[in-house]
């Protein structure tokens, strides 16, 4: 991938920040994008000043059409937005909080892979980071089963459509993310434990290892159409 360049949707934090540090050591150039500019800043500082931080709200499909119209050819785009999602038993979910949730991650996702995918160079790749929850039971997970698995529901029909783009997605399990931080550490420790137990590798995921996937799904050129686990196991049990 030396000389290649990525656009990180979410770059600033968590999965796509550990995709951006991936992807510079593998000699990309590499934009990451996301809406805070001090998250940006902080992360620019974390990357030692290697990758290009632009600060765009992807729920805006005019911003995201002004970053595309403001670039040439671009190689791969990584998606790694966390909207936030309302979690608990699916009859508590009000309605406006089923639809926030797919506010805050499904359209902005749409929004990105709808720009790129005409701009993106033909050799390229579009990579989403969708979520285990898509495939799994997890009692109080419903909206994000429902966001991940209409994600996840359209990368083989893109990977024909927009060929040869290859478009794939990586799908994380419990990933230790800065996205976990806002709940008391107690019970985030608690919860941490309990997937630990139940996963065959024995602990919950990292943002490295979820973009080590992601790195080798767009550096392969002959991966596309794939919907690609990372969850240490845990869908086994
Ligand atoms: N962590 C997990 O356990 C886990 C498990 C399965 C799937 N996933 C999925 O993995 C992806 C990344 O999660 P993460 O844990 O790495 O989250 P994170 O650490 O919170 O990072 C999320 C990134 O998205 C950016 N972002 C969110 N909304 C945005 C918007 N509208 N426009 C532009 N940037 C936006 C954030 O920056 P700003 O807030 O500054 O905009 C940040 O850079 C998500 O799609 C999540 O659902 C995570």
């Amino acid at each position: 991938m030396q000389g290649q360049s990525a656009a990180v949707f979410g770059g600033s934090s968590g999965i796509g920040l550990a995709t951006a540090e991936h992807l510079l050591r593998s000699g990309v150039a590499v934009t990451i994008i996301g809406r805070s500019r001090e998250r940006l800043q902080a992360a620019e500082a974390q990357l030692e000043g290697c990758a290009t931080p632009v600060a765009l709200d992807c729920t805006d499909s005019n911003q995201v059409a002004e970053f595309f119209a403001g670039r040439g050819s671009i190689d791969h785009v990584v998606i790694s937005l966390a909207g936030g999602a309302a979690l608990g038993p699916f009859t508590s979910v009000a309605e406006a909080e089923f639809r926030a949730t797919f506010d805050g991650k499904l359209w902005p996702y749409i929004n990105v892979m709808r720009e790129a995918s005409p701009r993106l160079s033909p050799e390229g790749s579009l990579t989403l980071v969708t979520g285990a929850s898509a495939l799994a039971a997890t009692p109080g997970a419903a909206t994000l089963a429902a966001v991940n698995g209409a994600l996840e529901g359209m990368i083989k029909t893109l990977a024909v459509e927009l060929a040869p783009l290859r478009v794939n997605a990586v799908s994380p399990g419990l990933t230790d993310t800065a996205a976990w931080q806002r709940i008391p550490t107690e019970i985030r420790e608690q919860m941490y434990a309990k997937a630990a137990a139940e996963t065959p590798a024995g602990r919950v995921g990292r943002a490295d290892d979820v973009a080590m996937a992601v790195v080798a799904v767009v550096g392969n050129p002959f991966l596309t159409g794939l919907v690609l686990p990372c969850d240490g196991g845990k869908r086994l049990t």
